[in-house]
């Protein structure tokens, strides 16, 4: 029997595909297979736009009545608790055979059940001829309100990459500090306040800061902004992000990129950038090594592009002298 604590279940759309292997392989190490992963390690669903929910295996057993009896002598006493059956890939339990076996999980566990406003949801799932028993933590669909932020740029990242960019920087670690050094009108840092990230932005435009800040403050969260050439900021961070200038409004070219890339180098040792053309090269010559890598097409729009890249600061033996 598997001897992992979480089972996760993803959802995402075809083209999002790569970016979810990306995400998924950043945070547990591993690519999510048909819709699923076992893990050891502990993420909130809700920081990812992918997951959506986390299984904590409370207990599994070969057999359904030896896992009712398991149950039982755990004695669970829970008010406004709520029984959900996890459907998962393979699992051909009918909707009235669900239903029965709900029952059975709710008699034994003791307290009043509340369907609407649960406490906890406790869950059952069969996956190849092992069934489980554990507690349903469900995505956090929230966050799908920045989409109506009241400060927008058509050159934004969508809030599905923005998303993905602060889990994959900061692989699941809300301790980190994070740092998001071009942030426009600040799609990312909704994301990750909206996630309990501490991240700080900083963009060269005083306009995409005050955007940035209107943004912040309509949903009430609170990040420090900073207006400023990246190049002259002096802090120090785990992880930053980078989405780079497009030369669709702003002006850009590989000599710019090099010189953003280079100076958040200097910042943080891990950085995930977002491209529209292959500068590969140009990652690497700024002195960091391309770890992973991924494609994403704009939706019904295959010329556009983006290419996202996690690096991290390749030390040489002169970093040690
Ligand atoms: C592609 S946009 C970022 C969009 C942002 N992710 C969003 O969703 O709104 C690139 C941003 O980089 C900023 N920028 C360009 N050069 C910069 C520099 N040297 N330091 C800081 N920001 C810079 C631009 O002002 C622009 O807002």
């Amino acid at each position: 029997m598997p001897n992992n604590s979480y089972l996760y279940t993803f959802k995402y759309n075809h083209h999002y595909r790569d970016l979810c292997r990306l995400e998924s392989t950043q945070i547990f190490g591993e690519e999510e297979k048909d819709n699923l992963l076992f893990s050891n390690i502990k993420v909130e669903p809700s920081i990812s736009p992918f997951i959506k929910s986390r299984f904590d295996v409370i207990l599994s057993a070969r057999n359904y009545s030896e896992l009712l009896k398991s149950v039982a002598q755990q004695n669970i006493h829970q008010e406004g608790f709520k029984a959900e059956y996890l459907v998962l890939e393979g699992d051909a339990t009918g909707y009235r055979d669900r239903l029965a076996q709900l029952k059975d999980i709710g008699y034994r566990i003791e307290g009043e059940p509340d369907y609407y406003h649960p406490s906890v949801i406790y869950s059952i799932c069969h996956y190849q001829d092992i069934w489980y028993f554990g507690i349903l933590i469900k995505h956090n669909p929230d966050w799908q309100k920045h989409k109506d932020k009241p400060a927008k740029f058509s050159s934004s990242i969508s809030i599905n990459i923005a998303k993905t960019l602060v889990s994959i920087a900061s692989r699941g670690d809300k301790n980190k500090q994070l740092l998001d050094a071009c942030c426009g009108v600040g799609t990312v840092l909704l994301e990750a306040c909206f996630s309990g990230f501490s991240m700080e932005g900083c963009d060269i435009n005083w306009k995409a800061c005050k955007k940035s800040k209107e943004n912040l403050a309509y949903y009430n969260y609170t990040a420090t902004v900073f207006r400023s050439d990246i190049k002259a900021l002096n802090k120090k961070y785990d992880a930053a992000i980078i989405d780079l200038p497009y030369d669709l409004y702003t002006h850009s070219s590989d000599a710019i990129s090099f010189k953003i890339i280079a100076a958040v180098a200097n910042l943080a040792p891990r950085i995930i950038i977002v491209s529209i053309s292959d500068i590969g090269p140009l990652i690497e010559d700024a002195g960091l090594k391309i770890v992973d890598s991924c494609l994403v097409e704009k939706r019904g729009n295959k010329k556009f592009t983006r290419r996202i890249w996690v690096c991290e600061k390749s030390f040489t033996l002169l970093s040690y002298l």
